[in-house]
């Protein structure tokens, strides 16, 4: 499963990214708004800090300026997927980048039919936004499961990008369903790390080792 940072945090996305455990980067005009900075540039630091893709957002609604918005941003770096929002218009712009060889990712997802069509739309991923349907106590990862296998029924190659994730279970539940990629929020990735079990263990490792008088080195 591919982990994307869901954030426009230069220094956040630094720091995980020295991981090696990232895959990729997504941005959205409210990420890009709460980071205080230039979208164009902030967009192309984040495309040159990661080898996996970077989804930078349209922000237009209707096509012809989307499709613009969309070529400027794909322009910026290889690695950029552009982020349209599931409709009519956004849905023919992902067509038309798309069938330019650019990579297009539809988000704003909240239903199997959306799903279908972002597919159909030649979308490189889907971002179904599991967190703001379980806000509103609607079955998130049940949208999740529906995407897979419909996309596998018809061998669609739109990768599955899990979105509007709000914490560990999450991810684990996307992998077990099989979904592509999590977007997450950084402090997700550093719960991911965490289990009371494993601090303990290491503690009692580590004090029984004292006891030795030993160094390894
Ligand atoms: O990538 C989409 C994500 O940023 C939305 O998350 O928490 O605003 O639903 P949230």
């Amino acid at each position: 499963m591919k982990l994307f940072l869901d954030t426009a945090e230069i220094d956040d996305i630094a720091a995980l990214n020295s991981t090696g455990l990232i895959d990729g980067v997504t941005t959205n005009p409210s990420l890009i708004a709460k980071s205080g900075r230039d979208m164009v540039e902030t967009i192309a630091e984040i495309s040159g800090m990661v080898d996996g893709p970077v989804s930078a957002e349209v922000t237009a609604t209707d096509s012809d300026e989307m499709l613009a918005e969309g070529r400027k941003l794909a322009a910026i770096a290889e690695n950029i997927a552009v982020k349209v929002p599931l409709t009519p218009s956004g849905l023919a712009t992902c067509k038309a980048l798309a069938d330019d060889g650019i990579m297009v990712n539809v988000t704003l997802c909240f239903s199997p039919a959306q799903a279908l069509l972002a597919a159909k739309a030649g979308a490189r991923f889907i971002s179904p936004f599991i967190g703001r349907l379980d806000d509103l106590g609607r079955d998130g990862m049940g949208l999740i499961a529906d995407i897979v296998t419909i996309y596998a029924n018809y061998d669609y190659p739109t990768e599955v990008l899990v979105a509007s994730v709000r914490g560990v279970q999450h991810v684990v539940d996307a992998a077990l369903i099989g979904a592509d990629v999590a977007t997450v929020p950084p402090s997700v990735i550093h719960a991911m790390y965490k289990h009371p079990m494993t601090d303990k263990g290491l503690e009692a490792f580590l004090s029984d080792w004292a006891k030795t008088g030993q160094s390894i080195l």
